[in-house]
């Protein structure tokens, strides 16, 4: 069925096109979080210095709570969005200082961390502990616009808690993690927002936008 079909191209183009990214060579949770908070707003391209410097300065979640904030300002400048620093230093040194050290497995304590939302939770929790829990962020939205033929505005809240469900549901139990990337990347480098391209799209065949022609129309901005 679809599901299943999406579950096993999409994991086996991922598997033979991901793009080799630095925070991709180990499942560390400390630098899996890093890596995650860096992309929220800013492209892969311009993280991956940055993230380098970052992973090299605070090689571990305690150098980072036990860095001064102005060094970990330092660090960010030329990043932007300066609450995301501030964030993840006040939640390592949360973690390190008021925690046991580690950051949390499960979902309602991770969300309880200042800077982490509904997609980075799953993020986490799916690439560096292989739970099976959805990471929607606006790539993954709009593969499922298009995949499923959905006409609901990305822009609601509404929209992203049904994305949400649809996610549960299409995770498989084996590497959630790499299922959540290659939805990611799937968003990244084919399913892109102007003119996909559909002809190297690895689940094309089971798209309802494609099968309708109406994949550039979607995902819907606005609901009429
Ligand atoms: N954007 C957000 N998280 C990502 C990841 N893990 N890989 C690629 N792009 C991303």
């Amino acid at each position: 069925d679809q599901a299943q079909t999406i579950q096993r191209e999409l994991l086996a183009w991922y598997n033979k096109n991901k793009r080799n990214l630095p925070w991709r060579q180990n499942k560390d949770p400390y630098k899996i979080w890093v890596s995650e908070i860096m992309l929220q707003q800013t492209r892969v391209d311009s993280v991956i210095p940055y993230f380098q410097r970052f992973i090299e300065r605070f090689p571990s979640i305690e150098d980072l709570a036990n860095a001064p904030e102005e060094q970990v300002i330092k660090a960010w400048e030329g990043l932007g969005y300066y609450s995301r620093a501030k964030n993840l230093h006040a939640a390592a040194k949360e973690i390190v200082f008021n925690g046991d050290g580690k950051i949390p497995s499960d979902r309602k304590s991770i969300l309880k961390l200042k800077g982490i939302g509904s997609y980075t939770a799953g993020a986490i929790l799916s690439i560096a502990y292989g739970k099976k829990v959805p990471a929607v962020d606006g790539n993954v939205m709009r593969v499922f616009s298009r995949l499923f033929a959905l006409a609901d505005d990305i822009h609601s809240s509404s929209t992203r808690k049904k994305m949400e469900s649809i996610a549960e549901q299409l995770i498989p139990e084996e590497n959630p993690g790499d299922f959540n990337q290659a939805l990611m990347e799937l968003g990244a480098l084919i399913c892109t927002p102007a003119s996909p391209t559909c002809l190297f799209c690895p689940v094309r065949s089971v798209c309802d936008a494609y099968e309708q022609g109406i994949e550039e129309q979607l995902p819907r901005k606005k609901k009429a």
